[in-house]
């Protein structure tokens, strides 16, 4: 099992961090087979899963199936839950709540975005002996706040103002952080002047590593295709020939084969 000491341990050593999301069980045992070092169950599940217009309508009792689904396809990988919009923004002791109900699940460390006005609930959870991971950039929980899925930080001040609450989220004790579309100059001077490792997602090759939305890694969706999500599969027409070779198959009752019958 990685833990998140590994994290650092790769900042040190310069070793690209890979993760993915995993919303699955089945998933999940496929990612934990690969190379990569880590899964994030991420609230895009309500998005990816649920059909849900947004990661706002992620509740907790979903995020805690998910986890425990994850886990239970990857039993020995890192697993890092997002804590779901709003429950850290309503005190500590509902945010602890939350977060544990994601440990339980089998998390081993929650992710939330930004900082400012929940710096106390951090550090409440890291010293509780509850992991964080930092998302700042584009955070999609706020979209109605940021006005849309935008690039942020490509003013001087909105620049600044990340390179700060990134700091923040450092001095906090958080053991990473998550830059998602952001330019990738603003990247790579923010994870030069960090310490702890940054994870990108359309934020340019600076960062300590990157994570990818597994069913845009797949290309799942054939609506949603980002610039910054290569797709090494094009799993969306690869499904829908194998169905319509199903489909074919039984209509012309090549489907099932005598082999395929039970006796
Ligand atoms: O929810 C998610 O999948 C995420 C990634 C895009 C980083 O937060």
């Amino acid at each position: 099992m990685k833990t998140i000491l590994d994290f650092a341990r790769a900042r040190a050593a310069a070793r690209p961090i890979v993760m993915v999301t995993a919303y699955d069980a089945l998933m999940a045992r496929i990612v934990a087979a690969s190379e990569a070092d880590a899964i994030l169950v991420g609230d895009s599940a309500a998005m990816v899963v649920h059909g849900l217009p947004s990661t706002i309508e992620a509740t907790l009792e979903m995020m805690v199936l998910h986890t425990a689904a994850v886990r239970r396809g990857a039993p020995a990988t890192l697993i890092i839950a997002d804590m779901p919009f709003g429950t850290f923004r309503q005190g500590r002791h509902l945010a602890t709540q939350a977060a544990s109900a994601l440990i339980r699940a089998g998390a081993n460390a929650v992710k939330l975005e930004g900082v400012t006005g929940h710096e106390e609930v951090i550090t409440h959870l890291v010293t509780g002996g509850i992991p964080v991971m930092g998302h700042l950039g584009l955070t999609p929980q706020a979209v109605n706040q940021l006005g849309g899925y935008r690039v942020q930080g490509r003013s001087a001040a909105e620049a600044d103002q990340l390179r700060v609450e990134a700091r923040r989220l450092e001095e906090l004790g958080a053991f990473a952080l998550v830059l998602e579309c952001v330019p990738a100059g603003l990247a790579q001077t923010i994870t030069t002047e960090l310490s702890f490792p940054t994870i990108g997602i359309g934020a340019g090759s600076a960062t300590s590593g990157q994570i990818l939305v597994l069913t845009d890694l797949l290309g799942l969706d054939d609506r949603f295709k980002p610039r910054f999500a290569r797709r090494y599969l094009d799993g969306h027409t690869e499904i829908l020939t194998v169905l319509n070779e199903f489909s074919r198959d039984v209509r012309a009752a090549r489907f099932p084969a005598r082999e395929e019958v039970l006796a």
